[in-house]
This record gives C-alpha cells, structure tokens and sequence, in this order.
C-alpha cells in the first residue's frame, strides 16, 4: 500500500469517526433494531386503543421504555389474544407483551422474562345478582371469558359451568350487561379499570383474587438473548421508578 493510500484511509477513518462523534452518541452510527411486537389491544388498562386509534396503555409505554433502553424501535402489531403466541411460534413476531400470566403450560410454548406485573382473577356479576358471592357460587353457572386467556382455563374447570367465549376482552362484559351469561371471568386491573370507566352502575366484583398471577413479556423459546435483553432493560427500568 502506497503511504498515498494510507494517508487517505486514514484521513477517510477519521472522518467516520468525528461523524459518529458529533451526535454525541456512539450507537447513533449503527442501524437500529426493530422488535416487532404483538400485543392485543381489549385490554385497559394494559393495552387499549386511543380516541386517535393509536395504542396505549401500561404494556405499551413499557415495551416503549424498553426498546429505548435496548436502543431498538418497537414495531407494534396488533392481534388478537388467542393469536398471539402461534404468531410469536411462527416467527411472524419477535415479542409478546399483552397481559400475558406466566403459565406453566405456555412455559412449554415462549420464554418469558421476568414478571413485570403481578395480577390475579376474579368474576364480575351485575349489581342486582345477590346468588353470586364467591368463585363457589359459579358452579352451574354461564360465564364469559375472553379466547385463550387464563380466565377462559379456569372457568372451564368450574363444575357444571357453561362457558361462552369471546375474541374481545370488553364483549365479555357486554354479554353480562345483556343477560347472556351470570358472570365474567377476568384479570382483577382490567375488570376493576372496566367497572370504574364504563359499569360502576351495572357490574360488581364478587370473591377474592385468585391465583395470583404475574405477566411477562413473551419471546421465542430459542431466543434467550432476546430475553436476556428485556430482563436487562426491565431491571434497569425498575432501578429507576
Ligand atoms: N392475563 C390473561 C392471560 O394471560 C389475559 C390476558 C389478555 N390480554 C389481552 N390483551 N387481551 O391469559
């Protein structure tokens, strides 16, 4: 190499150089990555859907925070819950961040990282119902639930129950308002959120929380880098309020 050539790469380096220097930021110079996501949003007050029809709620400024802190942009896509996990098995997603309650059973399907919010079920009736008092009580009794979701599991185990499901989280509640089922089956924020914003005079909540559940952000089995990442970002996030 001629001390011509040299100089120039020098110089040339260089020059990348003071341009990856003068955003004041070393990563700025590489691509950023995209994580594209998959989340439900029939959820408040976790994911929901704005007056502007953008995505919001509690998981979404979370993944938001998230991919800030992994210098990465979260490309959000919205499906519907029970859809969720095949697409993340399919590829077709990189994360899940929905509600999703850590299972043992879908522990065999994703990976998930640690828990970010510790929830738990309960069942809503209508105000006037005074037969329904306790999780004992829905014996025999018409529920709905959403698809695929840990309320639908646990209903289907309550003896002689007859359970109506439905792809969106609030029809659940619409079918109680009509008289179509006795009660709902649900996460105790998104049913406490519901009852506060659109039932206060229409629905009760019934019994205690049960099987305290926690949600976790799901990835791919094989993608504990991924995982990995998240974990970091969530400690770090939560170092930090
Ligand atoms: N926590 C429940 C589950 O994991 C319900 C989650 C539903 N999430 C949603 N975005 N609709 O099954």
């Amino acid at each position: 190499m001629g001390k011509r050539t040299l100089l120039f790469i020098l110089g040339m380096l260089l020059l990348i150089g003071s341009a990856g220097c003068s955003t004041g930021d070393k990563k700025a110079s590489e691509p950023k990555k995209v994580l594209k996501v998959g989340t439900s949003p029939d959820f408040s007050p976790f994911e929901f859907m704005d007056e502007k029809n953008q995505m919001t709620g509690f998981d979404i400024e979370l993944i938001q925070a998230l991919g800030k802190q992994m210098n990465a942009e979260i490309n959000l896509q919205n499906l519907s819950f029970d859809g969720l996990i095949p697409a993340l098995q399919a590829g077709n997603l990189d994360a899940i961040i929905s509600g999703v309650t850590i299972t043992a059973d879908r522990e065999k399907a994703v990976l998930f990282t640690e828990p970010y919010y510790q929830s738990g079920l309960v069942a809503a009736v209508r105000v006037e119902n005074q037969e329904i008092k306790g999780w004992d009580d829905l014996k025999g009794k018409r529920i709905a639930v959403q698809i695929g979701s840990t309320g639908a599991m646990n209903a289907e185990k309550i003896e002689g129950a007859t359970v109506r499901s439905f792809n969106l989280s609030p029809d659940t509640f619409l079918e109680l308002k009509n008289g179509g089922v006795d009660a709902v089956v649900n996460d105790l924020p998104v049913v406490q959120y519901f009852i506060k914003n659109h039932g206060a005079k229409d629905f009760k909540i019934v019994g205690v929380p049960r099987d305290a559940e926690s949600d976790g952000i799901a990835v791919q089995t094989k993608n504990t880098e991924l995982a990995k990442q998240l974990n970091a970002a969530l400690a770090e996030i939560k170092k930090n309020g």
